[in-house]
């Protein structure tokens, strides 16, 4: 078992640099899937997230390869050779390991008219239903059946549509964008997800061939291409990875310039954080945070981007729990998310669940403990509240952790944490 000792008491200071984020360069890689040669991704996160979703496309016939920078910010260059008739079959071996592997499903179909992709089933922030993955591809002229725990979907050639999203579910989007780009017709999406690794991978497709608008708004309308090509692109700088240093820096009264840190995909959670009490200024290659004295209770309430994303949510409750006053947590897109937070109780926060809200009442410094990461943000924000606990905080399975952050142990101490990755016997 891998475990992170974080010894509390002293300010985060220094500069950082963020790499491209995860939740895009994984759909980058699956788009890859939509033309056969060779396309490079650059600024992709030196994480396991990346090594399951380049086994994924090995296991579909493709040639992957990672090369680290040397400069530091855990970043590479990864360079995926898709054969001209990729296979279609994910097993549950990876998908369970990474959810995110579903994204393989809409370029599969599109491309090859068939994908077998197993089912993920639940994790531990919510049950995480694919009903507007299913129902899309469905109105793209799909026929999807669920059978021995995999999702079957065939579909000799897709047809444009309208669909309308339920809810603006950033992996369906991406799913119904990477099918429509080879779709025949044009296909609208409304309600679609605006975030920008949405964003992002639009750019990449279009760069590919594919003809789209309205990426990074509530409205996507694809005109289907017969054929796309393999490019070159830069993965968007990760902004929740942006935000963890953000919030570490206003929790432990320190000064951090954020390297590549892009404050526009920022802007609610920045103005919480000046809110709170912080400093916050747009410098030349990125964001400096600073803060002096304890920060303030505030508000959160999560939403789809552009509103305080999920992601964050667990930083936002562990900066709550040290800042003066009674802060409210509400967190309305993951049902599960507050699970982390009975850990985070161990450390001596107070906080009161009731449903989807949280009621955090700030205490002076938090005392270690040992705790369970429960996912990869939880793992985050625990870490973070180890930096302002007194003693040794000892955050197991971190395995979550390194799914997400890349060099977190080392960038951290770049910036003065005291903290050290032990492994223990199981
Ligand atoms: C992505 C991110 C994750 C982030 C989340 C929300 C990746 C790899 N992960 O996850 O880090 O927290 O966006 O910003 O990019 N839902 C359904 N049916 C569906 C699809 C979604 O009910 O067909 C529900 C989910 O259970 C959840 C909510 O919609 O409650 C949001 O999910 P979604 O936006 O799809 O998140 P992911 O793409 O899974």
């Amino acid at each position: 078992m891998e475990c992170f000792e974080v010894t509390g008491g002293t300010a985060l200071t220094g500069r950082v640099r963020v790499t491209g984020a995860k939740n895009s360069a994984l759909k980058l890689m699956a788009a890859a899937l939509l033309a056969s040669g060779r396309t490079t991704i650059e600024e992709v996160p030196d994480i396991l997230d990346v090594a399951i979703m380049s086994e994924v496309l090995r296991r579909l016939g493709c040639d992957v390869t990672y090369e680290r920078y040397s400069l530091g910010g855990g970043g590479g260059r990864v360079v995926v050779d898709v054969p001209a008739e990729p296979g279609t079959e994910t097993d549950y071996d990876l998908v369970r390991k990474m959810r995110a592997s579903i994204s393989v499903l809409g370029p599969l179909v599109a491309r090859c008219g068939s994908a077998r992709v197993a089912l993920p089933g639940g994790d531990a922030i919510g049950s995480r239903g694919l009903d507007m993955h299913i129902s899309g591809l469905e109105r793209l002229g799909a026929t999807i059946e669920s059978e021995h725990g995999f999702l079957v979907a065939t579909a000799p050639r897709l047809r444009g549509t309208s669909i309308w999203l339920d809810f603006p579910s950033v992996g369906a989007t991406e799913n119904l964008v990477m099918a429509a780009v080879l779709a025949e017709g044009t296909t609208v999406i409304d309600n679609a997800a605006r975030e920008p690794e949405i964003a992002d991978l639009c750019e990449m497709l279009a760069a590919m061939g594919a003809r789209i608008e309205g990426a990074g708004t509530s409205t996507i309308t694809v005109d289907g291409v017969p054929e796309l090509k393999p490019v070159t692109c830069t993965t968007v700088p990760d902004r929740i990875v942006a935000g963890t240093w953000a919030i570490g820096a206003v929790m432990t009264r320190g000064d951090v310039v954020i390297e590549r840190a892009v404050p526009d995909h920022l802007t609610v959670a920045l103005a919480k954080l000046a809110d709170a009490g912080a400093h916050i200024e747009p410098v030349e290659d990125g964001l400096r945070v600073a803060m002096d004295g304890r920060p303030r209770c505030v508000d959160v309430v999560t939403l789809p981007y552009p509103g305080f994303p999920t992601d964050l949510q667990p930083m936002a409750v562990a900066l709550a729990a040290v800042s003066t006053g009674t802060a409210l947590i509400t967190e309305n897109v993951f049902e599960g998310r507050f699970m982390f937070v009975n850990e985070l109780v161990r450390l001596g926060a107070s906080v009161r669940i009731d449903g989807h809200h949280a009621v955090v009442r700030g205490r002076e410094r938090l005392s270690s403990a040992p705790v369970l990461a429960t996912d990869i943000r939880a793992g985050a924000g625990l870490v973070l509240a180890g930096l302002v606990s007194d003693g040794v905080t000892e955050v197991q399975d971190v395995h979550h952790v390194d799914r997400g952050y890349p060099d977190f142990v080392e960038q951290l101490r770049g910036l003065g944490a005291q903290i050290e990755r032990i492994h223990r016997p199981d």
